[in-house]
């Protein structure tokens, strides 16, 4: 039994509802997305907007009206450090490409840390109308609906969720895949890494690998399969590293060992 961890339950709430607005106001841009000045970031595939940026501004004003010695990492606006304990780890618009693009598969990502570990996780799919909410001894649910992994499951008779980016070369990438595929495995790259965590937690996949993410990225995700009984690769999250990127890996039970063999984790 997990004890209580003081100051939990209202940020959980909290994260729930500011899941559910800020992704109210990114649908809303979605829908008149052909309005949006698409900018880029690190390379023409890496792309932004006010959306993203507007909608980390909801979130962190939200937080800081109720928590304000949080601290606070937005993929946008960086890392301001707060004294509580707790830092909120949120990326506004996971799947931004696909979101510009007009697929569906993109959503608002809210992790939480306590002393170094994700407590909280929260995904809101806004277009499937999907909450994913997760914390630390309470298990992990989608739209209420508890989510506990079968452990019978593995990479080949289930689907693997990949992704990449400009961090890693083509050949690694390459090898990747090839790994999988070689081991009797099968992969699926939806262009939001955050929902792809939030589908291992669902046991819509049986494992997610991408080989360079931020924590922004992953970590509510990892809270989710955590909560549903899954495991997943640590991400350094101390001081600097916080805002670092390294490797991402979260699986259910039975595809752990197979992954992690691929990975070289
Ligand atoms: C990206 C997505 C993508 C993953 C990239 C991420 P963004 O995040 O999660 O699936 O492959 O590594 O950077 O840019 O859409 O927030
Ligand atoms: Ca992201
Ligand atoms: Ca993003």
């Amino acid at each position: 039994m997990t004890s209580q961890i003081s100051g939990l339950d209202t940020r959980f709430a909290l994260a729930q509802a500011i899941a559910r607005e800020a992704g109210a106001v990114a649908l809303d841009y979605y829908n008149r997305r052909e309005t949006l000045v698409i900018e880029t970031k690190r390379d023409l595939q890496d792309v932004v907007s006010i959306a993203d940026r507007e909608v980390e501004n909801l979130i962190r004003a939200r937080v800081a009206e109720v928590h304000s010695n949080d601290g606070f990492l937005g993929e946008e606006y960086g890392l301001a450090m707060g004294d509580s304990g707790y830092t909120w780890v949120v990326d506004p618009i996971d799947g931004t490409s696909p979101f510009v693009n007009g697929m569906p598969n993109w959503c608002v990502s809210i992790a939480v840390l306590h002393n170094n570990e994700p407590v909280i996780g929260v995904i809101y799919a806004p277009c499937h109308d999907e909450l994913y909410a997760g914390a630390t001894g309470k298990g992990a649910t989608l739209n209420g609906r508890v989510l506990t992994l079968d452990p019978s499951r593995t990479i080949r008779n289930a689907v693997t969720g990949i992704g990449a980016n400009n961090y890693v070369t083509p050949a690694f990438v390459g090898k990747m895949v090839e790994d999988l595929l070689a081991a009797g495995g099968n992969f699926i790259r939806n262009g939001s890494g955050a929902l792809m965590l939030a589908y291992v937690a669902a046991g819509r996949l049986v494992g997610y690998y991408e080989p360079y993410m931020h924590a922004w990225d992953c970590l509510a995700g990892y809270c989710l399969v955590k909560e549903a009984g899954g495991w997943y690769h640590p991400f350094p999250v101390e001081g600097e590293q916080l805002t670092k990127g390294s490797p991402v890996l979260a699986t259910a039970p039975g595809a752990r060992e197979d992954l992690m063999k691929i990975a070289g984790l």
